[in-house]
């Protein structure tokens, strides 16, 4: 392990800590005092004693950034961020333009797919958002590579020959006209809403300014308990999170 690598220490109960390899010693929840110097020559996967837990030392994925991000609005969850990264072919160069940053969550899976040589553009409309989606990219290590812009993404996107316009805002077909002006042709739009009258008023938008390819889903996840007497599914299952909208630029 190397100054700067993004560390996730796991501990018994599987509680995941991100800290940076090499940075300064700081209080972190649940683990009090902890020196990130100490990981510093460490190979990944080692154990380590800290207070009464036991840690295991892990190059930090994309799932553990998102599990450790510190959260303010409601977050876009795994299930649905790792679809529409697939549907908008998200990969390494893409240049992506997403609103609003919330706390970063989907925009940190969109930075990550599109490294190396990707960028994300995200515009949000509150400066308090932008700061908050700010410090969560820079402590996964995604300052460089995306760039937070407080404005309102309904007046314009700046951007042009864009690959995906990524949406996760209260009235997405308001910006409708402004992913199509910034899309590349053969584009991707993917919206993100958590009502059915958002889906239809997006999917009205989209056929009115020409895009292709139109297609609203819902996806549906159950966690199971393996055990040593047998398995079932979880007692606790997430009602409902966003129901997704994709169309193509032709
Ligand atoms: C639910 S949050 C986004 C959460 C984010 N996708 C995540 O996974 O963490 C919605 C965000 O969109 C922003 N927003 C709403 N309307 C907007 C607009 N017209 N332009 C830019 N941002 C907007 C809000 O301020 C808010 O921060």
């Amino acid at each position: 392990m190397k100054r700067g690598d993004r560390v996730v220490l796991r501990d018994q109960g599987g509680r995941r800590y991100l800290v940076e390899a090499g940075a300064k010693a700081e209080r972190i929840q649940g683990l009090a005092f902890f020196d990130p110097a100490k990981l510093v020559g460490m190979a990944w996967g080692a154990k380590l004693e800290h207070a009464t837990k036991t840690l295991t030392v892990l190059p930090a994925s994309t799932m553990d950034l998102l599990a450790t991000l510190k959260r303010k609005a409601q977050i876009v969850l795994p299930k649905d961020a790792a679809r529409i990264l697939l549907e908008c072919d998200v990969r390494a160069g893409s240049l992506v333009v997403e609103a609003g940053v919330g706390s970063a969550a989907l925009t940190l899976a969109l930075a990550r797919a599109a490294q190396p040589g990707g960028r994300v553009v995200t515009y949000e409309l509150r400066e308090d958002f932008a700061d908050w989606g700010r410090a969560n990219l820079a402590a996964a290590g995604l300052a460089e590579v995306v760039d937070v812009r407080v404005a309102d993404v309904r007046a314009g996107i700046a951007e042009r020959g864009v690959d995906a316009v990524v949406l996760d805002m209260p009235d997405p077909w308001e910006a409708v006209p402004p992913a199509w002006d910034a899309l590349r042709p053969g584009g991707h739009f993917a919206a993100y809403s958590p009502l059915v009258s958002q889906v239809e008023q997006t999917t009205r938008a989209l056929a009115k300014q020409g895009f292709a390819d139109l297609r609203s889903l819902e996806l549906i996840e159950r966690e199971w308990v393996v055990g040593e007497r047998g398995s079932r599914p979880s007692h606790e299952m997430l009602g409902h999170t966003g129901y997704l909208t994709f169309a193509r630029k032709v």
